[in-house]
């Protein structure tokens, strides 16, 4: 959708009047204040403004702009969020596609690429995958359930896929870019070969890549092959059939995690339309991200032989880090929620789940687990220390303690021991001002976005001038768009450039602060000064090492020079 039509259908949605239709606001000053709906909120932590049209929680740090608000609340996305609140202003915005030629991005060039290849191994299995239909309903997969999935068949054949696709007039180069196919001497060839085709699909149900699954033991390769990363897939990060599934999981406020595409297939199909796998191994960082919008609460429905178990903790671990409350669904020995559901059925099933433990009863107590208890504690402890929010971890320091039967204040003890020596997100160069000094970057990012100053901003400085990591991070974000950005009439408008929700949240914190009165140059000159004196420890070091470097010494000299011509309009900081 075109950004000037955006922008005008949020403008035309005052953000106190759309919040407020969500949530009751209590006026407070200038602006109004709410309980955040996006934590669990106790006060009115939230706080709408109306002069900036941004809202920003001060507790969970949530904040955005009328459309992201109706995005995240609705767990929409942001363009279905656009047009509700164009439909609330009444704006109508054209469904069909503009008449003018309408250039691709390569983006959605791929995600084209992807939709023919779903239709072709759908298309391939109607009509010549007779003996794979059997093979599924073999395994209790109905015909109902194959349409519903898009569930396909690839064709033992090095070019069927390949030449399908060369038909519909696709550039060589978006096929090499695809990830369908392999390479040798005598060019591409299809990498899906007489295999069941799964599609996995993105959180917003477009087909982004595919899982094949060998039909019979003899053939070669893994059981299961996949699609690698590409452009418009990152292995590990989308989770299988959540598209399907998301909305219930918000609904019922938990989800049930398993491992395969059959287990989902299973899963879903029985009934359970909260469930999601992780396609594989343990739940990864940017899983639990995604699923976080929706619950807070899952059950491991892993594999309940070693590799599943092995999995599940790790998954478990990660999760409780992320602040996520996990319970473990045991399966018996041999059994994956497909073949125990086949076999046993849903009640059974269903008493598995009334049965499972919270994670940390289970890591506690169960003979499945190998490890010593002190290394379990020792393991735990690690992910308590990763922990911000300090009644949570005083929760989980109860728990462990009451699970594991060990003192609670040797708990703490042990915290204190386990607590990390080298923090690993602290940057390698070294950071020789205090944190209070960085203000400036702060106020450099807030006068640039209140005053449109992008352009003065990228003009003198780069990232390398930023030292606070999420300063960094919005000053690149301001480099990267820097297009888009400059056309954006108000500061709450940046917050439609991107989906990144931290980038967001922070963004929202700057727009939301009043703009200091102080001219932009004096801390942009003190973010150049601070920066030279830096580089002049640096060098002092390495005089120190080689003494004799007369170039080194060279560059001394003129870091001193520029520092000195910097120097006299640097306010209030002196030279050391
Ligand atoms: P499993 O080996 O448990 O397979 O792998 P499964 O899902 O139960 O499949 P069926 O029932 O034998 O048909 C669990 C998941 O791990 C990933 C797949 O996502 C699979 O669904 N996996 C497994 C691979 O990616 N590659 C492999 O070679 C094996
Ligand atoms: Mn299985």
């Amino acid at each position: 959708m075109d950004q000037a039509l955006i922008e005008e259908i949020r403008q035309a949605n005052n953000i106190v009047d759309v919040v407020g239709s969500y949530i009751p606001l209590k006026r407070s000053g200038s602006s109004f204040k709410a309980q955040c709906p996006f934590h669990d909120d106790s006060h009115p932590s939230m706080m709408i403004s109306d002069k900036k049209q941004i809202f920003k929680c001060f507790v969970c740090g949530k904040g955005g702009n009328a459309i992201t608000f109706v995005q995240e609340y609705e767990h929409i996305s942001f363009i279905e969020a656009v047009k509700k609140l164009a439909e609330r202003a009444g704006i109508t915005v054209a469904e069909e596609k503009k008449k003018t030629k309408v250039i691709k991005t390569k983006n959605q060039l791929m995600l084209q690429v992807y939709d023919d290849a779903k239709r072709y191994f759908v298309n391939n299995l109607n009509k010549f995958g007779e003996e794979v239909i059997v093979y599924l309903e073999k395994r209790g997969i109905t015909r109902d359930a194959i349409k519903n999935y898009d569930i396909g068949y690839a064709l033992d054949s090095f070019n069927g896929l390949k030449n399908h696709l060369l038909n519909k007039h696709y550039g060589a180069d978006i096929l090499k870019a695809s990830g369908l196919f392999g390479s040798n001497n005598n060019g591409h060839y299809d990498l899906f070969r007489e295999r069941l085709i799964f599609p996995i699909h993105s959180s917003s149900g477009k087909v982004v890549a595919f899982g094949g699954r060998k039909l019979n033991e003899e053939q070669m390769g893994g059981k299961y092959i996949n699609s690698p990363t590409t452009d418009i897939y990152t292995k590990g990060k989308e989770l299988y059939g959540f598209f399907l599934t998301k909305f219930d999981i918000g609904k019922m406020d938990y989800a049930i995690i398993c491992e395969g595409y059959m287990d989902f297939l299973r899963l879903y199909s029985t009934g359970y339309t909260n469930s999601v796998a992780s396609l594989g191994t343990a739940l990864t960082d940017d899983q639990l991200k995604i699923l976080k919008q929706f619950t807070k609460k899952l059950y491991m429905a892993y594999d309940g032989d070693d590799a599943g178990m092995k999995a599940a903790l790790r998954g478990s671990l990660i999760a409780l880090g992320f602040g996520y409350k996990v319970n473990i669904i045991e399966l018996p020995e041999g059994e994956d929620p497909d073949s125990y559901l086949l076999k046993f059925g849903k009640e059974s099933f269903d008493g598995l789940i009334d049965k499972a433990l919270p994670f940390i009863d289970f890591y506690s107590s169960s003979p499945k687990i190998k490890l010593d208890k002190k290394t379990r504690i020792d393991e735990l402890l690690q992910v308590l220390n990763t922990i911000s929010d300090e009644i949570a971890k005083d929760l989980l320091v109860k728990e462990i303690s009451e699970s594991f039967k060990v003192k609670e204040s040797s708990i703490r003890v042990g915290l204190k021991k386990n607590r990390p020596r080298f923090r690993t997100d602290v940057k390698k160069s070294r950071e020789p001002f205090s944190v209070s000094k960085y203000t400036e970057e702060k106020f450099v990012l807030i006068l640039a976005i209140h005053s449109k100053l992008y352009e003065h901003i990228l003009e003198e400085l780069d990232e390398t001038y930023f030292y606070v990591e999420k300063y960094k991070r919005l000053f690149k974000f301001i480099e990267k768009n820097y297009e888009r950005v400059i056309e954006i009439s108000t500061p709450s408008a940046i917050l439609n450039l991107t989906e990144d929700e931290d980038i967001r949240n922070e963004l929202s914190e700057l727009i939301y602060e009043d703009s200091p009165s102080t001219d932009i140059d004096k801390f942009i000159t003190e973010m150049k000064h601070r920066k030279l004196l830096e580089e002049l420890i640096i060098v002092s070091d390495q005089l120190l090492q080689s003494p004799d470097n007369q170039e080194l010494y060279k560059k001394k000299k003129e870091i001193r020079t520029q520092i000195r011509l910097l120097g006299a309009q640097v306010i209030g900081k002196t030279l050391h």
